[in-house]
């Protein structure tokens, strides 16, 4: 369901994963990064359980109607941040970059943001808490560079990877909506967009 009115090619398709090359400039990803400063600030960024008990090593925070969170009880969506505080809302930049490559007919209700430090990576998984899998998931890379495996809509064999890059943009719709992906590492400090290096990662979703 990848319906904006006029929708841009994708630089290459990695099955069925659309990949946006440098999809934001220098000038567009320092503006997004400024945005996501006032929603750090607003709702600080924190390091989620597994239902198993095992802190994630990637911290977290989201913007929109909810917020992806993760403890004990599971992987939900929740309507607040941990403290009690609502989520603030989505910046106008994030949303510009949803409505260019995922949809026009309705907004995301949640943007998560993953912050990679040094070491840092994430399980192959699918994104499977969301009720309607017609929608797309549209993923922001910003930072240091990553390695993105992608495999298939249903767990284990064989896998492609590929390096993302700071303002690189991924579409996961269609056919490739759920199809598993994990970040195996990344090169810290390949990147002299955050001061103190590592990667942030948004993922934009409709949620109910
Ligand atoms: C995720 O799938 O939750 C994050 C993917 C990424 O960091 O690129
Ligand atoms: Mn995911």
């Amino acid at each position: 369901m990848t319906d904006p009115a006029d929708p841009p090619e994708p630089s290459r398709r990695i099955r069925g994963v659309a990949l946006y090359d440098g999809f934001l400039s220098a000038a567009g990803q320092a503006r997004v990064l400024e945005d996501l400063r006032a929603v750090a600030k607003a709702a600080p960024m924190f390091a989620p359980e597994t239902p198993r008990g095992r802190k994630m090593s990637v911290r977290m925070t989201s913007a929109g109607k909810y917020g992806w969170y993760s403890d004990r009880r599971g992987y939900r969506y929740i309507d607040r941040h941990p403290s009690g505080t609502p989520w603030p809302p989505i910046p106008d930049s994030v949303l510009a970059i949803w409505r260019a490559v995922g949809s026009t007919r309705r907004d995301p209700d949640c943007c998560l943001v993953n912050y990679y430090g040094e070491g840092t990576r994430m399980g192959l998984h699918q994104d499977r808490d969301e009720a309607d899998f017609g929608w797309p998931v549209v993923s922001v890379s910003l930072g240091d560079e990553a390695l993105f495996r992608i495999g298939n809509t249903t767990r284990g064999g064989k896998t492609e990877s590929v390096w993302l890059r700071s303002g690189d943009v991924i579409v996961m719709g269609g056919a490739a909506r759920l199809v598993y992906h994990g970040i195996d590492r990344i090169r810290f400090g390949s990147s002299a967009l955050l001061p103190d290096g590592g990667r942030i990662n948004l993922t934009l979703r409709v949620v109910d």
